[in-house]
């Protein structure tokens, strides 16, 4: 996830540095959606000047290292002001290529800068795209699939077939060529005081403000046509015509300003007024006016944008409809385990690959086991991937908590693979393991979700996991997100065993159809906010299961204690007689995760000595047990899927759990007292 912000001030003097500010301060407003490295792009002149240049200004780090950078730029003069002007700025959270100041956005055409971009989303077919660029002479200074997109709108530029090409059919062009996901915006030399953005599949919304009325409420949407009269014939096919009618603007031509923006929380505190862009929409700004044209008609197929009113807080934006962001996380799951298996798991031919440990492969297919290393969630994740990993790989695995592992100095050899798992990417002891085994030379692999951190550069090769910068402490979206691409790994170690060619088609089979399954999952929060009711007094709550669902009651009682404060133990069922039965009466609440699984049979003697015992079992278990349910206080039935990947769905009633016991008990859920986001000490 990045954050784009851009601002045009129309016939509304602006001095350089208040264009600074509202670019830098719509930045800080979408610093939560990634903070790795942020740039802008501005006219380095004033509007007589003949001579046109855009002036980029980029820098590692968040969005106050590039604030200090602007005002160091001494080749700007800060006092100069713009009657019209367009800057677009960007803060990023890394997904190809490590942060640093080439990599930022916003991304360029050439040295001269002639085309700028910025873009939130993946483009998939990058690759390719710019394989074909590099056979045209385009060269390329980053490793970002943006650049391609500016390499493109110039490569169409150059190969135009009429000189007055708009700016908005250079960019239906670029599009047309894209997959993947993206919201872009571009600014150009040749289209002084002209913007154009678009979106497929990433948020962005476009604010108006002007002190003058508005000459629409409704702008509407022109579509490529063959048939009406009267056309502007812009490239090979035509469009309505574009007159003051399908334009918005302020009456008059008088003084109007736009904000663009992946969210409303850099665009309220200038306007409340905005127009949601749909996909495929072209948005272009020219002379103060606004017109929105596309070639496909959206799916809504509604002909025009409305202006919208905006009744909302600040905060309440940044969370969405949500209470805190770890909720919101909670939610986000569906989104944020399909961008981990997006471009990786093909579908169709049943394979797995990941880039980042491809050409490792050979070296890991023949080491002599597996050491997955990691702390608190990061562990769990491997704890619950242990199983299918032996089954795919059929190597040995070991699963070790950093500090543990160390304090043990655990022999590790030059022919061991080393796994780190870790969110942040900066856990100190996971770290510190890291550097343990790279000194016994064994090859190491990081899975964190923030690239460019200390794990993901010092590790010999690794996976990103994609979920998205992740702000509550308690880990959620991570976790999903760290279990299927240790999943993902086992996939791609087993694609030519023969023997296990009907399990790898199950199990891919099972990873397309999870987002839907955790919707359902989610869809059950209002029963699970009434368990909350009457278990949050209690001073403790137990967690029980086995097998490939030993994780989740491990990871469930984590985030329990972590923000309930509530004592909360996950305990292995097979563990019950030798301890834990003793604390087992009328009183205490156990939380018993029983799926149709091989253990389903085990898990039912250990559910029969609960109740024998008089424990009121609340039992997550899957839909169509009935026998379960018998014996059950309370249940909360979950959907199927395989076995293995059961643990996504069970653990989120779990972080649900957790989540409405700490609001009710009036603790702070995403700052819960005595952590941190990222624990960078032993
Ligand atoms: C719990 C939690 C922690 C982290 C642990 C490791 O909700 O977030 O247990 O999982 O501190 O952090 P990373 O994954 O950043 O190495």
């Amino acid at each position: 996830m990045c954050g784009i912000f851009a601002y045009m001030n129309y016939r509304v003097p602006r001095t350089r540095k208040e264009i600074f500010e509202t670019l830098i301060k719509g930045l800080q407003r979408l610093e939560y959606r990634g903070y790795d490295s942020a740039g802008v792009a501005i006219d380095g002149n004033n509007n007589e000047a003949k001579e046109r240049h855009i002036q980029l200004v980029k820098k590692r780090g968040n969005v106050k290292a590039l604030d200090e950078e602007l005002y160091k730029q001494d080749s700007m003069d800060l006092k100069v002001e713009f009657e019209t002007h367009f800057g677009i700025a960007h803060t990023r959270w890394a997904t190809h290529g490590v942060p640093n100041a080439v990599n930022s956005h916003p991304q360029r055409s050439d040295k001269g800068n002639e085309f700028v971009v910025i873009h939130n989303g993946i483009i998939t077919n990058y690759k390719d795209l710019r394989k074909f660029l590099e056979s045209k002479g385009y060269e390329f200074e980053s490793e970002t699939d943006t650049e391609t997109i500016a390499k493109l709108i110039k490569y169409v530029f150059d190969n135009r077939e009429t000189e007055d090409i708009t700016f908005s059919t250079l960019v239906e062009r670029v599009i047309q060529q894209l997959e993947g996901a993206f919201a872009l915006v571009f600014k150009s030399i040749h289209y002084p005081g002209e913007a154009v953005a678009t979106r497929r599949g990433s948020p962005l919304l476009i604010g108006v403000r002007s002190k003058y009325k508005l000459s629409t409420e409704q702008i509407p949407v022109l579509y490529r046509t063959r048939n009406i009269e009267n056309v502007k014939n812009i490239c090979k096919t035509r469009m309505k015509r574009l007159d003051s009618s399908t334009c918005l603007h302020a009456v008059g031509d008088k003084a109007v300003e736009f904000f663009f923006a992946s969210d409303a929380s850099a665009i309220i505190e200038h306007t409340n007024r905005v127009i949601f862009l749909e996909d495929d929409d072209i948005a272009a700004v020219a002379d103060g006016k606004l017109s929105i044209h596309r070639v496909k008609r959206s799916a809504s197929d509604d002909p025009s944008r409305a202006i919208q009113t905006l009744q909302m807080e600040l905060q309440q934006i940044m969370k969405g409809n949500f209470s805190a962001f770890m909720q919101k996380e909670i939610f986000e799951q569906p989104e944020s385990v399909f961008n981990t298996m997006r471009g990786r798991v093909n579908f169709e031919t049943n394979t797995v690959l990941l880039g980042g440990l491809k050409d490792h492969l050979k070296e890991i297919r023949r080491c002599r086991r597996l050491i997955v290393i990691g702390c608190g969630t990061s562990y769990h994740a491997a704890v619950a991937t242990r199983q299918v990993l032996e089954e795919l790989t059929e190597l040995p695995v070991m699963v070790e908590l950093a500090s543990d592992f160390l304090d043990r100095n655990t022999p590790v050899f030059r022919d061991d693979v080393c796994f780190f798992i870790s969110q942040s990417g900066e856990t100190a002891d996971t770290l510190l393991a890291l550097r343990y085994c790279k000194d016994r030379r064994a090859l190491t692999v990081g899975v964190t979700n923030t690239v460019g951190s200390s794990i993901s550069r010092e590790t010999d090769c690794g996976v990103h996991i994609n979920a998205g910068p992740e702000i509550g402490v308690a880990s959620t979206k991570a976790y999903t997100s760290q279990f299927i691409s240790l999943v993902m790994f086992g996939l791609m170690m087993s694609e030519d065993r023969i023997s296990l060619q009907n399990r790898r088609r199950e199990i891919i089979h099972g990873l397309r159809s999870l987002p839907e399954l955790i919707k359902e999952v989610l869809s059950l929060d209002e029963k699970i906010h009434d368990l909350a009711l009457e278990l949050y007094t209690q001073r403790s709550l137990l967690v029980m299961g086995r097998g490939y669902n030993y994780a989740t009651c491990l990871e469930g009682a984590l985030k329990i204690k972590e923000i309930t404060y509530m004592h909360s133990e996950g305990i292995l069922a097979g563990e019950l007689k030798h301890g834990p039965l003793a604390l087992i009466d009328k009183q205490m609440p156990v939380i018993m995760v029983i799926m149709k699984d091989p253990c389903f049979a085990k898990c039912q003697n250990a559910l029969q000595q609960v109740t024998a015992r008089q424990g009121r079992p609340i039992i997550l278990c899957s839909k169509d047990d009935t026998e379960s349910s018998k014996f059950a206080y309370k249940t909360i039935e979950l959907p199927h899927t395989v076995d293995c990947l059961q643990g996504i769905l069970s653990v989120i009633p779990l972080q649900l759990l957790s989540f409405h016991l700490a609001v009710l008990r009036g603790y702070n859920v995403d700052f819960p007292r005595n952590l941190a986001k990222s624990v960078t000490v032993e």
